[in-house]
């Protein structure tokens, strides 16, 4: 059963990889690919959901996908993305939120979000046994106080909080940390003071492992980040083959005799 120990002891020794999957083919096939770490991503909200934000996501959106994925998953630690408002509100419902992911989901940690409302609470979940992987830098959950999607701690003070939370976040427990689009000094200036490993998505080298948007990496998705990479074209493939089959279907090429049956004891019957 992976854990979050294997994650730690990785780190230092070769990049950790982690990829988001929202169904369980994705996952399936990222898992076989040896991919350390699955996110069932809240970014479901815009990949798989049609979404224009994260924030409509649901936790029964998350627990439902995180099932799914889960379920194809044999070697990957799998986390669960804690959506918009279900922590941070209230202690007592952020818990039940998060605990759903281990029990009705088979998650084995969850990421939160962070800021300085999150520090008690990854105490507080990991004292009772969910694992905590945090995330700093550019939390697309605040899209509406950045209006859009900025780069952030980019100035000084900006640097130093990111820090200063990494480090409170370290403190309370968390496992590992997400860094999303800061500058590579500053991600490689937390990942030296930290000793949980830190995942860069948009924040340079190096972190002590990287993290993309599958649909991003394999190439589904209409528009990514600059940070990105697209590692295929599985867009233009599905393009190819949804063409191929209308034109088959139009011109009655299929289905051919070998997708059909006939039974000869059938009488006709109209
Ligand atoms: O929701 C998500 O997919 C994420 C990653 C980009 C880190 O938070």
């Amino acid at each position: 059963m992976p854990s979050v120990r294997d994650i730690r002891a990785k780190a230092g020794e070769e990049p950790i990889t982690m990829l988001t999957a929202y169904d369980a083919p994705t996952a399936s096939i990222v898992d076989e690919a040896g991919v350390d770490i699955i996110l069932v991503g809240d970014s479901l909200g815009n990949t798989s959901l049609g979404y224009e934000t994260t924030l409509p996501v649901t936790v029964d959106d998350m627990a439902r996908h995180t099932g799914a994925v889960a379920r194809a998953t044999d070697d990957a630690l799998v986390v669960a993305d804690m959506p918009f408002l279900s922590i941070g509100v209230d202690e007592a419902a952020s818990i039940e939120n998060a605990g759903r992911m281990l029990k009705e989901a088979d998650a084995h940690g969850v990421k939160l979000e962070c800021g300085p409302h999150t520090v008690d609470l990854t105490e507080k979940l990991v004292e009772l046994g969910i694992p905590v992987m945090g995330h700093l830098g550019l939390t697309p959950q605040h899209v509406n106080q950045y209006g859009g999607y900025p780069r952030q701690g980019t100035d000084q003070e900006a640097a130093e909080r990111i820090l200063e939370l990494a480090q409170a976040h370290e403190a309370a427990g968390a496992f590992s940390l997400v860094l999303e689009h800061v500058p590579s000094n500053l991600a490689a200036d937390v990942t030296t003071a930290l000793e949980i490993p830190t995942i860069g998505i948009g924040a340079g080298p190096d972190c002590d492992g990287q993290v993309l948007v599958v649909d991003d990496a394999v190439g589904l998705s209409e528009w990514s980040p600059s940070f990105s990479k697209q590692f295929g074209n599985v867009r233009a493939e599905m393009e190819s083959a949804v063409g191929e089959y209308v034109s088959a279907v139009e011109s009655g090429e299929f289905p051919a005799d070998e997708h059909s049956h006939e039974e000869s004891d059938l009488e006709e019957i109209y």
